[in-house]
């Protein structure tokens, strides 16, 4: 018991200190490789635009999954809006609270930009 405590110490600094060494490395973009930027309708609309981790999902599907029942394979090319995806098209298809989680917390896709709330700008602040 006392071994293996001491062991998962020794565990977790190591893989604190590897995971210092890692954020110094990595490159300070807020994007990852592949990632593609959805933004037809987005920033008209009011809304920070789409960050969809390409690979992040490229690993956990087959291309076949979304090519090209869901969706045709070239960026920009598909008109994506929340109704469809309430509806279980697109994104919804999985996003349904099902598959994936549901499309409720607005940021978690509409990412690109600084406010964790999807909104392209917050509302000016309330007089005091
Ligand atoms: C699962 C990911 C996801 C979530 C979560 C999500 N959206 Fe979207 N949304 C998209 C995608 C993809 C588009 C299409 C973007 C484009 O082409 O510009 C979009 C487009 C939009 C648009 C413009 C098109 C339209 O339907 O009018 C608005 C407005 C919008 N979203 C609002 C919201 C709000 C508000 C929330 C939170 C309640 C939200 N979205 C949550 C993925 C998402
Ligand atoms: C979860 C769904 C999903 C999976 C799985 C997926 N893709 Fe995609 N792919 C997308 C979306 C969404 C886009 C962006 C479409 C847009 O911008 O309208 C895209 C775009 C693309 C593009 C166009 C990129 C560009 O710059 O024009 C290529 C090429 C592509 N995917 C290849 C693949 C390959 C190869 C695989 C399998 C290894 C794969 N995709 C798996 C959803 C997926
Ligand atoms: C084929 C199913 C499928 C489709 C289609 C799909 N997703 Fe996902 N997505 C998933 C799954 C599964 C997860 C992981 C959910 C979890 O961890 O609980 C995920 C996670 C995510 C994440 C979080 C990634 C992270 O780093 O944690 C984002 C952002 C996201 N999806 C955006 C989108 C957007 C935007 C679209 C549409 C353009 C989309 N997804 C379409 C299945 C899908």
């Amino acid at each position: 018991m006392k071994n293996f405590r001491l062991l998962m110490g020794v565990a977790i600094s190591l893989l604190v200190v590897a995971g210092i060494v890692l954020i110094g490395l990595t490159p300070k973009v807020d994007a990852e490789y592949a990632d593609i930027t959805i933004n037809k309708q987005a920033e008209k609309q009011g809304m920070q635009p789409v960050m969809f981790p390409h690979w992040f999902h490229r690993i956990r599907f087959k291309c076949k999954v979304c090519h090209e029942d869901i969706f045709i394979m070239k960026k920009g090319s598909n008109d994506i809006n929340m109704s469809s995806i309430i509806k279980g098209n697109h994104c919804g298809k999985c996003h349904n609270g099902k598959i994936a989680w549901a499309p409720l917390q607005c940021g978690r896709c509409h990412s690109v930009g600084g406010n964790p709330d999807g909104l392209l700008t917050t509302a000016p602040a309330a007089p005091k």
